[in-house]
């Protein structure tokens, strides 16, 4: 019988649930070996209020969802593949997408020293490289709406693991570190990012903003994206904390684009 060593910084909620000092987010961590998306799991929680703040975590999900109905694929192991379910949140979908974005990047610029930046929506770049995508999703429960946030980080993939056409574009920590990523560090650095910045959307949305703004891989450049099936192209000249990204069009005048309905394309 063939013996499988466990990695070595294999999932385990006590450590880390250790020391972990948050106020809000991950008193409840459900860890699982194997599911189909950590963000259904999640989803199932929604109904009980006293479950904000749940975590859960896989190894390995076979049916990981990304945006726009791609899917989201990692090796068992490879990955953060984490969901987070707020029963009881305070601000709006567009806030919390750009506050989730910021506290990710900034939990995996601690962990890596590297500079992780945002491109909007959801991605977070290492090198220019996406290392990480995030999925907000929202479910109507008994009287309340609650988010689950899916977040997913590509850490021990090397280059071969990505399919042929996912290899220029995406990346994962060791491949930008060198190696050594412990994802028991980088899961409670996340969470404790998360419920910091939290906290401080729900306070002042304008420090948001702020640290949106100084991520920002697109704020100045020429975006194009598509938007309800049409096309737009302009300069990105800001975020507004309710309507999304906001252009400056080529077609003249400035318009918003919230992230639910809209992907980003190529030129
Ligand atoms: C994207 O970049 O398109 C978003 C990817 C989000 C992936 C995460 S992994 C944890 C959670 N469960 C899922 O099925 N998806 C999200």
């Amino acid at each position: 019988m063939s013996k499988v060593t466990p990695s070595p910084d294999a999932l385990d909620p006590d450590k880390i649930k250790s020391h972990l000092r948050t106020k809000r987010i991950g008193q409840k961590v459900v860890v699982y070996n194997s599911t189909a998306s950590t963000n259904d799991v999640a989803a199932q929680y929604a109904k009980n209020k006293n479950n904000d703040g749940l975590v859960v975590l896989a190894e390995e999900q076979v049916q990981g969802r990304g945006r726009s109905g791609n899917k989201w694929v990692a090796g068992f192991a490879d990955s953060v593949i984490c969901s987070i379910l707020l029963t009881d949140c305070a601000i709006n979908a567009e806030l919390l997408s750009l506050t989730i974005a910021v506290a990710t990047a900034e939990a995996i610029g601690k962990c890596t020293k590297a500079e992780a930046k945002i491109k909007w929506p959801n991605d977070i770049i290492l090198n220019n490289k996406k290392v990480a995508g995030i999925l907000v999703e929202s479910k109507k429960a008994n009287k309340h709406i609650a988010y689950v946030i899916g977040i997913g980080i590509n850490c021990h993939q090397s280059k071969l693991d990505f399919p042929a056409e996912l290899r220029k574009t995406a990346t994962s920590i060791d491949i930008e570190t060198g190696g050594g990523i412990d994802r028991i560090s980088l899961i409670k650095r996340l969470l404790t990012s998360i419920d910091n910045w939290l906290d401080i959307a729900e306070q002042n949305k304008e420090e948001i903003i702020e640290h949106w703004q100084r991520l920002s891989t697109q704020l100045g450049q020429r975006v194009a994206l598509i938007y309800n099936k049409k096309k737009f192209a302009g300069n990105c000249i800001g975020i507004d904390p309710e309507n999304g990204l906001v252009l400056q069009l080529d077609t003249g005048g400035i318009r918003m684009f919230r992230a639910a309905q809209t992907t980003i394309a190529k030129e």
